[in-house]
């Protein structure tokens, strides 16, 4: 018999005292058992072995035809005025096939007003929960067709925007980005995917079915790895513009966006930062430490998240060929910041800094330093460490607060050498 909704939550544990004992697998072990010794050893051969286990166990891999995409971008309006005169916005179309039923994934871009020709700046880079008129009140934004999901904050009527709906998302303060000297670039993630078990087919994993197959093979992408692509072809979009300094692009995802922020700062090395706000299960935080959410709760509630392999680690954590400090390890040698938050226990806030601290061996032997914290700081206090590792642990909810954006942007300015 199913279990119930019931019988899982009584599962879960959030006792310290019952967490029981775990094996982690180390990063610098080959497959077969032996060493990783040099730099070479991990990035010609031991990254690209841990490449493929979580392709083919968790996040699934492209199709052939989704990698070959070169995406046609148009700028559809731009806007010297935006936000009283403090902003440059564009919104760009980024079209990611010649089937004219492709979805277009809709870029909102602000820019520091008046910048001088020739200049290019960092980039904040992430997707929203949303959609794009929902960042800002502006009607130049036009409001979104897609389907949205239920928890929306305001105007959202049957999985539908409305006029109310505009400015209700607090998740990126922009004008506080732009004050720092700092461009954002932000896209629905419902435009590259729907977040919901049927929305496969009108998505772009529907779009890139192999004639006649009917749905993704076991090994072939979930909902996460098609939203990390679409973030990958926004960087394309981002590595053309001529205002963006595209080598110091930072992408930043809050919860299920932060499982997909570190997968597609795995996939992609233009990402030159990856933040993950938040990201818990699947995302920073180790699954063989019983603690907060569980793969079978991932698998069981939001089933089209990762590939088809995944269900066989349903209530089998233990079997795992890896577990998610290795994910954090193949984004080395560049920056990474995990940040947890105190009352956010179904992230395992616990949970994501053992996991940033056990990727730090392969950060070391890449030249770069690592954590550079040995034990939680607990209780949580408005910190930052910025080790190539970076970790923050804030007293508060799941969620990301202006502070957080702070600390996204402290952590840029001294990983690029940006003095104010
Ligand atoms: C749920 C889910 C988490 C996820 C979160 C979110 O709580 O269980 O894994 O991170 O939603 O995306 O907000």
């Amino acid at each position: 018999m199913a279990a119930t909704a019931e019988d899982r939550s009584r599962e879960i544990n959030y006792d310290e005292s019952k967490v029981g004992t775990y094996v982690l697998p180390d990063p610098l072990a080959f497959a077969d058992g032996t060493p990783v010794k040099s730099p070479e050893d991990w990035t010609a051969r031991r990254r690209p072995e841990l490449a493929k286990l979580f392709e083919s166990q968790m996040f699934g891999r492209l199709p052939e035809a989704a990698r070959a995409v070169k995406p046609r971008c148009v700028v559809t309006s731009e806007a010297k005025d935006a936000l009283s005169g403090k902003a440059a916005r564009r919104l760009v179309d980024i079209h990611v096939g010649d089937d004219p039923a492709a979805p277009a994934i809709h870029l909102l871009v602000y820019l520091p007003a008046n910048l001088e020709p020739g200049r290019r700046v960092p980039t904040f880079l992430c997707l929203n929960f949303w959609a794009n008129h929902a960042i800002a009140d502006e009607p130049g934004i036009p409001l979104s067709t897609r389907w949205i999901g239920s928890g929306a904050p305001a105007g959202v009527v049957d999985n539908r925007a409305t006029e109310k709906a505009r400015g209700s998302d607090h998740m990126i303060p922009v004008e506080r980005i732009l004050a720092r000297g700092y461009a954002v670039a932000t896209a629905y993630y419902g435009d590259i995917e729907e977040d919901h078990a049927g929305a496969m087919k009108n998505g772009v994993r529907g779009l890139f079915l192999r004639p006649g197959q009917v749905e993704p093979a076991a090994d072939e992408w979930g909902a996460i790895a098609a939203w990390a692509w679409g973030l990958s072809r926004a960087m394309d979009y981002l590595e053309a513009a001529p205002d963006v300094d595209a080598r110091r692009v930072a992408l930043m995802g809050h919860s299920r966006l932060g499982k997909t922020a570190l997968w597609a700062g795995v996939n992609d090395p233009r990402f030159a930062i990856v933040i993950s706000n938040n990201s818990g299960e699947g995302g920073a935080a180790l699954s063989k430490r019983n603690y907060g959410e569980t793969i079978e709760h991932l698998n069981t509630s939001f089933p089209h998240w990762f590939c088809g392999n995944y269900k066989a680690y349903t209530g089998r954590p233990d079997a795992l060929p890896f577990d998610q400090h290795e994910e954090i390890a193949l984004i080395a040698p560049r920056p990474v910041l995990v940040v947890s938050a105190e009352e956010d226990r179904w992230a395992d806030p616990k949970g994501e800094f053992l996991a940033a601290k056990a990727a730090e061996p392969v950060y070391k032997l890449l030249g770069t330093d690592g954590l550079g914290l040995d034990t939680w700081p607990t209780p949580a206090i408005d910190s930052l460490s910025r080790g190539t590792i970076g970790y923050r642990y804030r007293p508060g909810k799941h969620d990301v607060t202006v502070d957080d954006w702070v600390a996204y942007m402290d952590f840029a300015d001294h990983h690029w050498n940006i003095r104010r």
